[in-house]
């Protein structure tokens, strides 16, 4: 097996070398003149004071796991820290850094971070939403706002993009990533890093970015979070790596590893992950921070029986700073004189550190100019926040026979009822930054507003609690949805219990008294249009058969209400389309469109039955439940119409030689048509199938994307390259390359429709 995994490294580094520079385009972090500061400043510490590097500490907070203190100056003066996080304000920032600048002896400024997840004040919509998007350049700008904003308060670091590849509803994280997808994963972490670190990452309003959680995380079993995964290399290679290579590659500066165990070894620990591939294979020259106390959990997780072993295998698995365990200050001092770590590895994270801070010019401006501190929103930054919830907001359903939305013209009377409706705290999603609730345009502002400028009647009750509670409002709101021409239900979960770290569930559906609530409102047979807040896709069944029709908010963050009225009334057009698959129900998890087929497909069988007979029953199928997902990856609506003309092809075969090559590509493409009277964007979506290749693959994979603009009755030849980087996969030898197959692509606009067209890739 490693002699395997040896071989196959100098295979990947090979390739990669040949085909893609480490760093490309992302701000540099190595060159001659930061090598030789950094060689310099190594050349005067102290074994403390290299150790001192290492470690990071929460300020600002209740007192440290790992030290037991909240004030840090000290320390800081003893040069045993290197970074700080969860400190904020430009006073704050400054007044620890002139410590470390002015009473440490080799001055070696901190480094601070901090949970800057979606952006800093300006709180722009949660990842998962900001992806429902599939807009980079959308995601890159809202990253750099928040570096704006946080770098202004001497923050240079943020704890994100989080990139871990999430299948399994039930793990409340879903919401900080991307979905379930690693080709939209990698173009979206890509995209933040670009935005975070700018051009270049000396430039004061630029901040390092972290990828994490380095890896596999995302695959928790049960979707309990911290728990478990069981990912093979194959698959760890073909899925969950692909979105942190593109985040390296773009040049993320930082890397956190995980808390999971990875089979078997805790992610903390695993120098397979970081040493070899992170750090070997792909070249990567920043550092790997642990995540919290995660240095000290290598004990309960049973591979290391006291402080001093957890600290020895995390460090020389390739862990460069402990978060808060505080192992490598007590323990590293001993584990160095007793020849059990050798100096080598200290040095190695330690100037994997200094790099960074060097990049990043923290020795030249290591303050931050406390008058600049903004007190009030940047309109910029607000209307970006705008215009990222409106592209964000996904459009599930609108009407049966005939569309519910846009709200008429006509429309006098709207009763807007739910638990979410003017809720401020939970439009900031989990990880607010310094989002705050104040700066929240909630949905029953911004209609109010709307109500009053229309002469619209607006009644609003809120029915029922998020969780808990009576069902007394219930009455109240069934009132007024029946004087009412249209209900609009806010509803969904609470953003920082139900949906973030710690917030795992084994029930989907709305929480609390919801969806009594949505049935009493129903029942009355209101036009009623369902607005759901939430981290996560929810098991809408059966609710969603009861809607005329439903809006997917996720938390939308400051703009929510303006965003969403615009959306509702029509002055806007819906664009998002889902980057998860909507489970029907909890059993279906993990539920994502890119399976593999089996030998049993249920094909053409109907699936909305039990089976009846032996051809109903030997499939691959539940007894009680369809296969498919209530909403599709890839999946949204819009005011226009779309139509796709069939895909073609500029060759039918292509050499799987000349590709993997490189140079050569084929492309494919077809005719987008707007056929409606509305202007409107489509996301339109690549897909491949390969078959008769060593190992099986997906029955579908998503290898490009396009948001395409078009006016009304307008139509667009769209054309996608399909190369080595698409069509390549880990086979059956372990090699990343391009194989002999049949291959078949659609064009399509989601991952359940589409037509297609088929190439061969010969020898
Ligand atoms: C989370 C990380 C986060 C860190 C620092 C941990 O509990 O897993 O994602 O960056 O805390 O706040």
């Amino acid at each position: 097996m490693r002699a395997r995994q040896c071989r196959s490294a100098v295979l990947i580094l090979t390739l990669l070398l040949s085909s893609a520079p480490l760093f490309a385009q992302g701000a540099p972090l190595v060159n001659a003149g930061v090598e030789a500061r950094v060689d310099a400043l190594l050349g005067q510490m102290t074994l403390a004071e290299k150790i001192g590097q290492l470690n990071q500490f929460s300020g600002g907070g209740p007192t440290g796991p790992g030290t037991g203190r909240t004030g840090y100056g000290e320390m800081v003066a003893a040069g045993q820290i290197g970074s700080i996080f969860n400190v904020t304000g430009a006073k704050q920032t400054n007044g620890l850094q002139r410590i470390a600048m002015t009473q440490s002896r080799l001055k070696i400024p901190l480094i601070f971070g901090l949970d800057v997840i979606h952006g800093y004040r300006t709180t722009f919509p949660v990842p998962l939403a900001l992806a429902s998007s599939w807009d980079p350049s959308l995601v890159e700008n809202a990253a750099a706002a928040a570096a704006r904003e946080a770098s202004a308060e001497g923050i240079r670091w943020t704890f994100s993009p989080m990139v871990d590849i999430a299948r399994d509803a039930r793990w409340g994280r879903t919401t900080e990533g991307a979905g379930e997808d690693p080709y939209l994963g990698a173009a979206m972490a890509a995209a933040y890093v670009r935005g975070y670190q700018g051009t270049r990452l000396d430039d004061p309003s630029s901040i390092a970015a972290c990828a994490k959680h380095f890896v596999g995380y995302g695959a928790v079993e049960g979707g309990r979070d911290y728990n478990t995964t069981e990912i093979p290399d194959r698959l760890l290679r073909n899925v969950y790596l692909p979105p942190f290579y593109a985040a390296v590659r773009a040049g993320s500066a930082t890397v956190m590893s995980a808390f999971n165990p990875l089979n078997e070894v805790p992610a903390t620990a695993n120098a397979f992950t970081l040493q070899q591939i992170l750090k070997r294979e792909w070249g990567f020259r920043g550092f790997v921070v642990s995540d919290w106390t995660a240095i000290k959990e290598l004990m309960a997780q049973g591979i290391a029986n006291d402080g001093a072993s957890a600290a020895r295998k995390a460090l020389l698995a390739g862990v460069d700073m402990d978060m808060e365990s505080g192992l490598y200050l007590n323990e590293l001092t001993a584990q160095v004189n007793s020849g059990a770590v050798p100096m080598a590895a200290i040095d190695d994270s330690v100037r994997r550190i200094l790099r960074i801070k060097f990049a990043l010019g923290l020795f030249e401006h290591p303050y931050v100019a406390e008058s600049d501190t903004p007190n009030r929103l940047d309109p910029v930054h607000m209307e970006l926040a705008r215009t990222a919830a409106e592209e964000s907001i996904i459009l599930l359903k609108n009407g049966d026979s005939r569309p519910s939305l846009p709200l008429a013209g006509g429309t006098r009377s709207v009763a807007l009822i739910g638990p979410l409706a003017d809720d401020a705290r939970n439009m900031l999603g989990s990880w607010a930054g310094r989002g705050n609730p104040a700066d929240v345009v909630t949905l029953r502002a911004a209609l109010s507003d709307y109500a009053a400028k229309h002469n619209w009647r607006l009644s609003v009750e809120k029915g029922v609690e998020i969780i808990g509670g009576s069902d007394a409002g219930i009455a109240a709101a069934v009132d007024a949805a029946r004087h009412a021409d249209v209900v609009l239900l806010a509803v969904g979960e609470n953003a920082p219990d139900m949906s973030g770290e710690a917030a795992s569930r084994s029930r989907l559906g709305l929480p609390g008294l919801q969806e009594r609530l949505v049935e009493a409102v129903t029942a009355t047979g209101k036009p009623t249009v369902l607005i759901v807040f939430s981290g996560r896709p929810l098991v809408l069944t059966p609710l969603a058969d009861k809607v005329s029709a439903i809006v997917q908010a996720w938390f939308p963050g400051i703009q929510a209400g303006p965003a969403l009225v615009r959306l509702l009334t029509g002055e806007a057009n819906f664009s998002a389309r889902s980057t998860v698959s909507f489970p029907r129900a909890v059993g279906q998890e993990p539920l994502y469109y890119s399976q593999l087929n089996t030998g049993r497909p249920a094909g053409k069988v109907d699936l909305t039955h039990p089976p009846t007979n032996g051809n109903e029953k030997y499939v691959s199928r539940y007894i009680d439940e369809t296969n498919s997902p209530l909403f599709a990856f890839g999946y949204g609506l819009s005011y226009s119409k779309f139509e796709f003309g069939p895909p073609s092809v500029s060759v039918t075969t292509i050499s799987a030689r000349a590709l993997n090559a490189g140079g050569q590509t084929l492309r494919v493409s077809a005719e987008i048509r707007n056929t409606s009277s509305r202007d409107g964007v489509e996301v339109v979506q690549l897909y491949i199938r390969l078959r008769g290749t060593s190992v099986a693959r997906p029955v579908r994979e998503l290898k490009g994307f396009q948001r395409v603009a078009l006016g009304a009755g307008e139509s667009r030849h769209v054309e996608f390259t399909l190369g080595r980087e698409e069509l390549r996969f880990w086979n059956i030898d372990m090699k990343d390359i391009v194989e002999p197959a049949a291959l078949t692509v659609w064009i399509a606009s989601d991952s359940q429709s589409g037509q297609s067209t088929d190439v061969q890739i010969t020898e």
